[in-house]
């Protein structure tokens, strides 16, 4: 997968970026820089495109995912973090990854097929990956922003996910914001309080 890989400081956690429709690789940047600008980087571009836009995996309709593809994709993604550790020479299972929109849902999808494929997850606006999942046991630390007027993500959405991932096992902390889709600074600093509490 086209990605960039950044190292940081050795025991810190690695920050996996998965852009919304539209990024690439260079669109999260920024972000892991506010997050912690001392972890190391591991940013990934989506391999599937919807009218030249990359993305993830494939969707039928706005908020209507190809099942059979999401799952082909997030394989790939689990195996490309186990070669990039190799490669990099990084822990895998200190991976925290750091997704908006459809990166949010592939992130989240990992959790849904994997207990060992994600040390934490920051999902910006994410929904629920796949409602016919048995969620493996969890033990990773979750934390979601989800807009109130979000018309991609209805509220249900981030609820719906946060009692699933609780069911696993995993720590979930949801904040609301009173806006849309779109990613704000103020849930950015959400996050990196909450990173910070957990990882620093
Ligand atoms: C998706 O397809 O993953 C969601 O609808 C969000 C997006 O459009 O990126």
């Amino acid at each position: 997968m086209h990605h960039i890989f950044k190292q940081g400081v050795k025991q810190k956690p690695v920050l996996l970026l998965l852009h919304g429709t539209g990024g690439d690789e260079n669109s999260l940047l920024a972000l892991a820089e506010m997050i912690d600008p001392e972890a190391s980087v591991l940013s990934v571009r989506g391999n599937v495109l919807e009218h030249g836009m990359p993305r993830f995996f494939r969707r039928i309709a706005e908020g209507v995912f190809d099942m059979e593809d999401l799952a082909a994709r997030t394989e790939e993604l689990y195996e490309f973090l186990t070669t990039a550790a190799t490669k990099y020479g990084f822990d895998h299972n200190q991976i925290i990854a750091i997704g908006y929109s459809n990166g949010a849902n592939i992130a989240a999808n990992l959790l849904y097929e994997y207990s060992d494929a994600l040390k934490g997850a920051i999902l910006h606006h994410p929904m629920v990956p796949n409602r016919h999942a048995t969620v493996p046991e969890q033990q990773t630390n979750v934390f979601i922003a989800a807009g109130v007027n979000d018309p991609m993500c209805p509220q249900q959405e981030a609820t719906d996910l946060q009692t699933m991932l609780v069911q696993a096992g995993a720590d979930v902390t949801l904040e609301w914001e009173t806006n849309g889709h779109q990613l704000t600074m103020s849930e950015v600093q959400k996050a990196k309080a909450w990173y910070e509490q957990l990882f620093v």
